[in-house]
């Protein structure tokens, strides 16, 4: 194979400045297939199934031994497009009973052959406990882990005979060999759960004493204790998977319950993907521009997209959502072997919607329900309620005393000839939301403010041919809960800020029907949490540099220079983790538990 170099490959681009060759398509993000055969260098021990792994933080529960384990999937998902998801009946192991201090669920994954990036979703009883997406394979295999603290899933883990479901979507023929071996494991921690030797490199200078919050960055800080009840707001039929397929902007999917009168406190859980044309939203032009320019892609409608949720019809909360990279987006080679923040851990999103309850706790059906704004294609969209339940009483008295919704603000502006131009989006929201609630706690008022700020830039040039796409997402919610002489008894800020840029030039490959995608992303998802006493800070950041050469959807040559960094910080210590891949190998990976000086 070969190999032209990055800096060769800008000498040439520089000899090219106006380059006019005809191109059907100006660049448009797409989905592509990693070289197979070409690209893995000659490494002395090449194990035999390539380890993928993202960036999280560490969980509450990683330095404790596991109480028991309960290994409740090994399954193979091979032809499985348009089949029901695989269910196989849970209750909780015998041999650590509830109460537990945490659960942590392990989903393991290997694949050998061709197959594209899959979406996947995983249930218990209905209710969704992670979504995620696949690796594509290569011919000597890959594998993966996912971690995730499922503590706050309590109340369904605590009941019997229940269904636990994954869908995986996978299309297997001559072509797409690659069938996806799965293996779910849940691990419970009870109180008496002994600490574990640590494992981990030997760049660890101090571990948090502290039965800390690292890992139980944000919900142990917002919530006292896991929810008493779980609802589902998700597709009953689970003949596609429990989740809703949203498919466009008026396409809302509800769901009817009833609120337990001693309802005191509910937060909806939002989870979240985006596929088809709309798998690069954030980057997606004007239809204007499509049709003026005679395009035939289908990606667009714009670059600004916001998961609403109603309740009786009346818009109650929102979310921009993060814009998650699966592992083929626009140049595979980046996502090697650290996947793209959130690929295998999707961001979800906590909608506090307390001081409704005024509204829901009149013993009637009310209607829950989920859409996408400007969506296109389809989304995959569910949710769960968490419900906290005043255990002293039969019922509580609530009432809703301000609902503020100015509604979004967006300013669209749009200025292009031909297939050069920029588009640019702006927008804010501020949702208020204020109620009391007597529960034998006594007569809590909880206020909650939801503010958000959203930027958008998309520029084209060189006919077409060169696009920076940025965008950036500033998210603020603020939960008070203040008693009846107006004393404040608790303040949680939760702050996240998730910018993005991807800046991509097309060329004429070096070979017959081949073109060149130079591209360069930068993204990261910073969270703050603080409730006054606590704070919690979780900085992830990746900046990937490459170029591939495409033959239809394939790679054929490339090159990639992947950087990243997470900083975590709270009040029992720091966990910082820096990572960088060449070509897909990885080249640096230090932690450390040490406490940078300038965070
Ligand atoms: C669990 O799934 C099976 C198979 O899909 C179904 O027949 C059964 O009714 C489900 N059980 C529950 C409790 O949902
Ligand atoms: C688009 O198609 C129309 C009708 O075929 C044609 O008049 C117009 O010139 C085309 N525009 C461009 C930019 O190719
Ligand atoms: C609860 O407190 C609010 C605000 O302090 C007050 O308006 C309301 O009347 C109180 N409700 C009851 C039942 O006392
Ligand atoms: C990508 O980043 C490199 C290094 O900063 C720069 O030299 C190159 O011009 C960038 N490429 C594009 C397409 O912007
Ligand atoms: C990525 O990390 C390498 C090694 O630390 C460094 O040399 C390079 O400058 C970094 N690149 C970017 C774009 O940050
Ligand atoms: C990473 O660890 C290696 C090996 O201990 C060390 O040489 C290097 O300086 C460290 N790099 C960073 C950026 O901390």
């Amino acid at each position: 194979m070969e190999r032209t170099s990055l800096l060769l490959l800008l000498l040439l681009l520089l000899l090219l400045t106006a380059i006019s060759f005809p191109l059907t398509l100006p660049t448009s993000p797409d989905h592509f297939f990693r070289p197979s055969s070409a690209k893995p260098k000659a490494t002395l021990s090449r194990p035999k199934y390539k380890e993928f792994f993202e960036l999280i933080h560490p969980l509450p529960s990683d330095h404790l031994t596991p109480s028991c384990a309960l290994h409740i999937v090994h399954h193979t998902f091979g032809k499985t497009v348009n089949r029901p998801p695989y269910s196989t009946p849970y209750s909780p192991p015998s041999d650590c009973p509830p109460p537990w201090l945490h659960v942590a669920l392990e989903f393991r994954t290997k694949s050998r052959g061709d197959q594209y990036d899959r979406i996947s979703g995983l249930w218990l009883g209905g209710a969704e406990l992670l979504r995620s997406s696949t690796v594509k394979p290569t011919e000597s295999g890959i594998s993966w882990t996912v971690r995730k603290d499922i503590t706050r899933y309590s109340s369904l883990l605590v009941k019997r005979n229940i269904n636990f479901t994954i869908m995986l979507e996978n299309v297997v023929d001559n072509i797409y060999t690659g069938v996806y071996h799965v293996d779910v494991t849940f691990f419970f921690y009870k109180e008496t759960a002994v600490r574990a030797p640590l494992i981990g490199g030997d760049h660890i200078s101090i571990f948090p004493q502290k039965q800390g919050l690292i890992g139980g960055f944000a919900a142990k800080d917002v919530y006292e204790s896991p929810a008493d009840l779980i609802i589902p707001i998700s597709a009953f039929h689970n003949s596609k998977g429990y989740w809703f397929i949203i498919k466009g902007d008026s396409d809302v999917h509800f769901r009817k319950l009833r609120f337990p009168a001693n309802t005191r406190r509910a937060v909806m859980e939002l989870y979240v993907s985006f596929h088809g044309n709309d798998e690069f939203w954030y980057s997606n032009p004007s239809n204007t521009y499509i049709r003026m320019n005679n395009l035939t892609t289908l990606r667009g409608n714009g670059a600004f997209r916001e998961v609403f949720v109603t309740i009786d019809g009346m818009f109650v909360a929102s979310e921009v959502p993060f814009p998650v990279i699966f592992t083929g987006g626009f140049n595979p080679l980046f996502w090697e072997p650290a996947v793209a923040i959130g690929a295998f851990d999707l961001p979800t999103y906590d909608l506090d919607l307390t001081p409704f309850l005024g509204v829901l706790l009149d013993g009637r059906d009310h209607v829950v329900g989920v859409g996408v704004s400007d969506g296109i294609s389809y989304w995959l969209v569910d949710a769960n309620l968490h419900l906290w339940l005043d255990t002293g009483a039969a019922s509580v008295e609530a009432k809703s005393v301000v609902y503020q919704n100015p509604g979004s603000s967006i300013k669209r502006q749009e200025e292009f000839r031909d297939l050069d131009g920029s588009f640019a989006i702006k927008g804010t929201r501020k949702t208020q939301l204020v109620g009391w609630i007597k529960s034998s706690a006594g007569n809590l008022t909880t206020s909650v403010m939801h503010q958000f700020k959203f930027r958008s830039s998309i520029k084209y040039g060189r006919n077409g041919n060169y696009k920076h796409a940025k965008q950036n997402m500033k998210s603020t919610r603020e939960v008070r809960v203040m008693n009846e002489m107006g004393m404040l008894l608790s303040r949680v800020t939760m702050k996240r800020r998730y910018p993005i840029k991807v800046v991509t030039l097309k060329i004429p490959g070096t070979k017959k029907n081949t073109y060149m995608l130079i591209t360069n992303v930068s993204h990261s998802l910073i969270d703050h949490c603080s409730n006054g006493k606590l704070s919690s800070f979780v900085h992830n950041n990746q900046i990937a540099n490459g170029w591939i050469e495409v033959k239809d959807h394939d790679v054929i040559a490339g090159e990639a220079i992947t950087n990243q960094t997470l900083t975590c910080r709270d009040d029992s210590g720091c966990y910082v983790r820096t990572v960088a891949a060449i070509d897909g190998s990885l080249v640096i990976d230090n932690s450390t538990f040490a406490c940078p000086s300038l965070i």
